[in-house]
């Protein structure tokens, strides 16, 4: 056991969770174990000041507890921002199933892990991420109210990942303005990082635009389908980053910029739908704006799904739904300018707005 080979006072000195430089203050982090499904989940809730906190569920393989901590840590604390800047009244939160999706998602798990979201008791409400689908959030509805991205035979708003990916293009053509002077992204080169549930989405809107798409996966009959499907090129190197290209859309995982990626970008604009795709944001938002490359923020841009989950809980429709996504277009574009004038990075302009709006809120209560 771990207590035999680490006494308490040790164990509080590194400060397994508080400690990590993810936290940030996070209201709670809920750890859920059942032994019968093999259930292992982390809740995150980072902020509830301008509403519950909502975001969705991620199952993944990770390597260890800790990688599973500090994506949750991560992820709930982008929900917040995310939420805050898009104006809507939601806090963050984000939850991690640590496991293959593919193999140790059952209906059993699903159902007793809805039953954890429960017990919080509104204090967070998921829906799909990473590994999720739509029939998950449904079944998961049978055990709770507290989840969104349900099918729209069952009154949800359905997948939200097509309107995510949307609101990427919307974001992707607000910064090729910026950068090249117009939004008309035909004969634009793009790299496609990731085709799953956004990754397809946003090749579909390239493609239909005329822009060169070139896509790279892990999961080579992904690649395959998608390729037939749009007539799209698969990247068959091994360094997508060195590449020339004009647009790169990271839409797999995060933390692709990274030390070891920022000083071989060649494009000209980041624009996609993962979340957290600066490593760390401060570091590499600098090398990024010093190198003169457009970095649309990616919780900025990638709001579209919250906006169509956010419909369920709201009662509004498709209009609303698409008008809120097409706004990411000029919300998009002042960010960028404002970050030009204040000499800071988009991400650090796109986050003080949002920050604005909690200390507002908070000073209202
Ligand atoms: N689904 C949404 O509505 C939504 C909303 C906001 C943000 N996001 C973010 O967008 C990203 C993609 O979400 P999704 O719903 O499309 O997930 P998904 O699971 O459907 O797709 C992810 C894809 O990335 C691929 N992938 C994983 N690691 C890779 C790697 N190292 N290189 C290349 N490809 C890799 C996977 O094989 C898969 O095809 C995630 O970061 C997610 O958090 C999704």
């Amino acid at each position: 056991m771990m207590t035999d080979v680490i006494s308490a006072n040790e164990l509080k000195k590194i400060a397994p969770v508080f400690g990590q430089l993810s936290f940030d203050n996070h209201e709670q982090i809920v750890f859920c174990n059942d032994k019968d499904t093999g259930l292992k989940a982390i809740i995150g809730i980072h902020s509830t000041v301008l509403g519950p906190a909502l975001g969705g569920t991620r199952m993944w393989n990770y390597a260890n507890e800790w990688e599973a901590l500090n994506d949750v840590l991560r992820l709930s604390r982008g929900m917040t921002y995310k939420s805050a800047i898009t104006g809507l009244n939601l806090g963050g939160g984000k939850a991690v199933i640590i496991g293959d999706a593919k193999t140790q998602k059952t209906p059993e798990l699903m159902l007793r892990f809805g039953e954890f979201i429960h017990g919080l008791g509104g204090k967070y409400i998921t829906a799909e991420d990473v590994g999720m689908k739509t029939e998950d959030m449904d079944l998961v509805r049978t055990v709770t109210p507290y989840v969104t991205g349900i099918s729209q035979d069952k009154g949800g708003a359905g997948n939200p990942s097509p309107i995510t990916a949307y609101g990427v293009f919307m974001g992707m053509k607000a910064a090729a303005k910026y950068k090249f002077g117009t939004d008309v992204l035909e004969g634009k080169l793009v790299y496609v990082e990731g085709v799953g549930n956004v990754g397809e989405a946003l090749v579909e809107h390239l493609h239909d635009e005329g822009a060169e798409v070139i896509i790279s996966d892990i999961n080579r009959e992904r690649l395959e389908m998608i390729r037939d499907k749009y007539s799209v090129e698969i990247y068959e190197g091994d360094n997508l980053y060195a590449e020339q290209m004009d647009i790169y859309a990271p839409c797999a995982l995060g933390a692709t910029i990274n030390d070891n990626t920022i000083h071989q970008l060649q494009a000209k604009v980041i624009a996609g739908g993962a979340n957290n795709q600066l490593a760390d944001e401060n570091i590499h938002g600098t090398l990024l704006r010093e190198r003169g490359i457009v970095y649309a923020p990616d919780f900025l841009i990638n709001a579209g799904g919250i906006i169509n989950v956010y419909a369920e809980l709201e009662n509004y429709g498709r209009q609303e739904i698409m008008r809120k996504t097409e706004n990411i277009y000029t919300t998009t574009l002042e960010i960028l300018s404002e970050a030009e004038t204040k000499n800071i990075t988009a991400h650090e302009a796109a986050l003080s707005i949002a920050q604005s709006r909690i200390d507002a809120r908070k000073n209202e209560n």
